[in-house]
């Protein structure tokens, strides 16, 4: 059996199938892993060639078998209090806000979690809930694809690895711990209530699955191509109550997936609330379309659709233009291009950013902070105004806060090899000689893997191989370093 190939036109057939029902794709390089997943459920069924399954699958018994299949694909990781971040803002803002809409006591609140794997993530809200003394009905409900990762979230039993984020006064209240093994107090696990769902497939029952105040989609779409993340968020938007809340996932962005999300943010924690979007800084300028106005003789929707193509080729001109200028070392030429623009009610982003560097050139710090703090209020979610902000705090030997900008970057791209980089530099600085190294190795990695992850409007002259051969010598360095000290604890104290 284990000797059997999976053809390039079989794999295909399979990964569509699969991607389609479930929403997860499987990329070229898990084509192996994908191969072992079928020979066994094709050993359990009796089948010996893929052709055979793939056809029971197609069947319209097939998808009892496909539930089976889902078990082996989809990937369970999860533990408990995963992006603590996330649920202090449930705890302090989250629930506190939507509780105040609620029209008490009639009505109760509502919690999903959507892909909740082996229960840990909805039994962390059930413990806070429970830790709150929230006075109003809860309902929590928690569902996945996969029937086994259900089962084991019904037992309500865990490992030390699924509950060592957990704070120790909490594991203390509603766990009971025996041989190795974490029991899940009885209280906690009624609250919650375990269900098959499939968040692909449509329509959602609407009288069930509308009206949440709170939904957790978290590391489920990550595992899916863009247009299939596009409509699970579509839905979800849909099931919430307007005003209610999203906690997606690390690296989950809604950047260019919906535009139907406010983005919030609160002591390092993303999320969304339903409702229209805070756009201030790529909104359309008013002096742009007036200008087109008077210029032009076209009309109606195609004088709109022509003045925002012709605002956008404006502003990628101008853009070029100023940009060109820095580069050759004109940084004022360069502001008096963008100058007449910057006046703006509304400027675009990619010019306020420009306008930033140019004023990080000058020396003018207060002003290139000011200018990336407009960025990012208005889109919190540009990981290019965080990384700039990074920068301003590391020139300006602020450690601390350019840090902090870092992890907001990698928050948001997690392969932004740069942000890694100055990690890196940054931990050095302060002495967290283990946590520089693991950044500069993690940069190594990325860059050898996917090297679109050097974010060349940043590189400033740095290539691939340059930026290897850096982190490579300074691990060196690093390990060379008395013991204790090299690769070493990382105490965060300045040597
Ligand atoms: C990595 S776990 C995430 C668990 C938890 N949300 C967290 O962040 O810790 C992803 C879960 O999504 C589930 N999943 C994948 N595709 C799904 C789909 N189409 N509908 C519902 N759940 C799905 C998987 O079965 C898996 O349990």
């Amino acid at each position: 059996m284990t000797k059997l190939s999976l053809s390039d036109n079989e794999f295909c057939s399979f990964r569509d199938l699969i991607a389609e029902r479930s929403g997860i794709y499987f990329d070229p390089a898990k084509q192996e892993s994908l191969k072992d997943n079928l020979l066994e459920r094709m050993a359990e069924c009796g089948l010996t060639n893929f052709s055979d399954y793939l056809d029971l699958l197609s069947s319209p018994a097939g998808s009892k078998e496909f539930d089976f299949l889902l078990d082996l694909i989809t990937v369970p990781e999860t533990y408990f209090f995963r992006d603590r971040a996330q649920f202090n803002a449930l705890e302090r803002l989250v629930i506190p806000e939507a509780i105040k809409k609620k029209s008490y006591p009639a009505a109760s609140l509502r919690i999903w979690s959507a892909g909740c794997s082996t229960g840990e993530e909805p039994y962390t809200v059930a413990m806070i809930v429970a830790a709150a003394k929230v006075d109003i009905p809860i309902q929590i409900l928690a569902t996945d694809v996969s029937n086994h990762a259900l089962e084991v979230a019904r037992q309500g039993v865990y490992n030390g690895r699924s509950v060592r984020d957990v704070p120790p006064e909490y594991l203390k209240r509603f766990f009971s711990k025996k041989g190795g093994q974490y029991s899940l107090d009885e209280s906690i696990k009624q609250m919650v209530e375990f269900r098959y769902f499939n968040l692909v497939s449509e329509p959602y029952p609407l009288v069930e699955m509308s009206g949440w105040d709170i939904i957790f989609c978290r590391n489920v779409t990550i595992y899916f191509q863009t247009d299939a993340t596009r409509k699970v968020i579509h839905n979800l938007h849909q099931s919430l109550r307007e005003g209610g809340y999203l906690f997606a996932g690390y690296s989950e962005s809604l950047r260019y997936i919906s535009d139907g999300f406010k983005t919030l943010q609160m002591e390092g924690a993303f999320f969304y609330q339903k409702g229209p979007p805070q756009k201030t800084v790529k909104r359309k300028s008013r002096k742009f379309g007036r200008r087109l106005a008077s210029t032009t003789h076209i009309t109606g929707s195609k004088r709109a659709k022509a003045g925002a193509d012709s605002d956008h080729q404006e502003i990628q001109q101008v853009h070029a233009a100023a940009k060109e200028l820095l580069e050759v070392g004109q940084p004022e030429q360069a502001s008096e291009i963008l100058n007449p623009y910057m006046k703006e009610a509304t400027v675009h982003e990619s010019l306020l950013l420009l306008q930033a560097e140019i004023e990080l050139n000058l020396g003018d710090l207060d002003k290139a902070v000011e200018l990336c703090e407009r960025i990012v209020q208005g889109e919190p979610l540009s990981s290019a105004g965080h990384y700039l902000l990074g920068i301003i705090f590391r020139t300006r030997g602020d450690e601390a806060r350019a840090i902090e900008q870092f992890k907001k970057v990698l928050y948001l791209e997690p392969k932004h090899a740069l942000a890694r980089f100055n990690l890196g530099e940054l931990y050095s600085r302060v002495g967290q000689f283990e946590n520089a190294r693991l950044e500069y190795a993690n940069v190594v990695r990325l860059l050898e893997k996917t090297p679109e992850s050097l974010d060349q409007r940043f590189a400033g002259g740095f290539s691939q191989a340059l930026l290897i051969d850096t982190c490579l010598s300074k691990i060196k360095a690093l390990e060379a370093r008395a013991p204790g000290t090299a690769g070493g604890r990382g105490d965060g104290k300045k040597r």
